[in-house]
């Protein structure tokens, strides 16, 4: 039998509005997440635009995503710009010693890039490298792709094919010093921090938001210190946080997965909003007038490769466990507008939770696309209060909230609502205080690894949903292991 669960919203609290950049995306030069996923060249067999392939881009288009991460993550700190500008021929071939030690041909740079961002017409946002090049080359490459008088570099872009400048919005002083971006410590990062971001300049009217590398999961003190000694001079700092079902030694298949990490899965990512609130709290302790924005710059859950992908390429299946972390890590979003302003998935294509998979030629949307897609409504949004009763889903030593909701108002003055039946079997039938007619959409599936293949690319889809009206206000049943999201007429 369903369980009983009640919301009761609050119409009058509101906080600061949900910022698009929260569904954001994360593409790093990694395994198959750039080349074959985003990047074919003119001459492929597949089907492509100016060397981008059609089928990924169109489904990216039709997402309308709001912001871009690239180059890296951990290769944001061997990754030279001047590699991946000119004539593709002529470009140096490099090694990506992060990721699998495989050949990296620079066919994928700045122009690529920066043009991809705007046909996707998202947000560019560049990860500058604080680790292994000199600050002036930060300077140099902002100048070459922003600069509007006739110097050197500018002249270096028009050449390249490009006249006007880009707008590059977002700029991150260096990926995860404390590790792959250095080893450093975090005040010798505090200190870098405010030397290479002295150097990074938007043009005259033009505004740049320098993002400084920040804690992995809960080093608090990394932020602390940041916090403390380089504030001034960073307008975000980033965490990184990832879900494992297990432990970073072990974590865990994708699929074929028991009930026990279906649980721990979704309990770990709720643990997003206790590292949030942490790590807020810090800044609110150095930045009371909430200057400094907080970015969870990569964030998404992480398992065992797919047996026989290439080693370093972290390529994994994505299930309707995928589509229900998306909705709990939206959420927790939700809750903290005040500081979280923006947000990106690792990572967009074939790598970690993706919202695409591409095989040669084919390509699917996972569930994480569909979940995003279904979150569309909450961009701008601004979040109501809701207080929840609801049963608990207690499995081993993981005690979760049967059921997860979010409420918000849209620019449109609508009400939009998600809410999440995190059981994997039991079903829950929701009471609200909500009125009017709710229709939207469900993601839910027979097996707690639902999944899409090649062959099947359409097993799990989103399906139309509508609340019903009982006595004037609005109840929503939900199925075992599901995902809503409706809009109120
Ligand atoms: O997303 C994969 C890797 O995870 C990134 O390169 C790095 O920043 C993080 O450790």
């Amino acid at each position: 039998p369903a369980q009983n669960v009640s919301v009761e919203v609050d119409f009058d609290a509101t906080g600061p509005r949900i910022e698009p950049e929260v569904q954001g995306h994360f593409a790093e030069h990694l395994g198959r997440g750039i080349y074959e996923g985003v990047w074919v060249g003119e001459d492929s067999a597949i089907p492509n635009t100016d060397g981008f392939r059609t089928d990924v881009l169109v489904a990216l288009q039709q997402l309308e995503i709001p912001v871009v991460r690239w180059p890296g993550g951990c290769f944001a700190d061997e990754y030279d710009w001047r590699d991946g500008i000119g004539p593709r021929a002529e470009r140096p071939v490099r090694l990506n010693t992060h990721w699998g030690w495989v050949i990296e041909d620079n066919a994928f740079g700045t122009h690529e890039f920066l043009n991809y961002s705007e046909a996707l017409g998202a947000k560019p946002y560049v990860a500058g490298n604080m680790g292994s090049l000199p600050a002036v080359e930060m300077a140099r490459w902002m100048e070459y792709m922003t600069g509007d008088l006739p110097t050197d570099l500018a002249e270096m872009r028009r050449a390249n094919g490009r006249d006007e400048p880009w707008d590059v919005p977002y700029f991150g002083i260096g990926n995860e010093s404390w590790g792959c971006g250095g080893n450093m410590q975090p005040s010798y990062s505090a200190d870098l921090h405010r030397r290479y971001s002295t150097f990074v300049k938007a043009p005259p009217g033009k505004s740049i938001v320098k993002v400084a590398t920040g804690a992995n999961v809960d080093d608090y003190n990394f932020t602390e210190t940041l916090m403390r000694e380089a504030r001034h001079t960073m307008d975000a700092i980033s965490i990184h946080y990832y879900t494992f079902p297990g432990s970073w030694e072990d974590k865990g298949p994708a699929t074929g997965f028991g009930r026990d990490q279906w649980a721990s899965t979704l309990s770990h990512a709720l643990r997003m909003d206790e590292l949030v609130t942490n790590h807020v709290a810090i800044m609110d302790k150095h930045d009371p007038e909430g200057r400094v924005d907080l970015y969870v710059d990569e964030w998404g859950t992480w398992y065992d490769s797919e047996p026989g992908s290439t080693p370093g390429f972290l390529y994994q299946q994505n299930s309707l466990r995928d589509a229900l972390v998306v909705g709990l890590t939206m959420n927790v979003f939700h809750d903290h507008t005040r500081r979280v302003k923006m947000a990106n998935i690792a990572q967009m294509v074939n790598v970690l939770q993706a919202s695409i998979l591409t095989d040669g030629e084919e390509m699917l949307l996972t569930p994480t696309y569909h979940a995003l897609d279904m979150y569309r409504p909450f961009r701008g949004a601004v979040p109501l209060q809701a207080e929840v009763d609801t049963p608990r889903y207690v499995e081993g030593e993981y005690d979760l909230p049967l059921v997860d909701v979010s409420v918000a108002r849209g620019e449109d003055g609508k009400l939009i609502v998600s809410l999440i039946n995190l059981s994997p079997d039991t079903p829950a039938r929701v009471a609200t205080n909500l009125e009017g007619t709710a229709s939207g959409r469900i993601i839910t599936g027979p097996e707690l690894d639902t999944h899409n293949t090649f062959d099947n690319p359409e097993r799990i889809t989103p399906a139309p949903y509508a609340a019903r009206s009982r006595g004037g206000e609005l109840v929503f049943d939900l199925p075992a292991k599901s995902l809503v999201v409706v809009t109120i007429d």
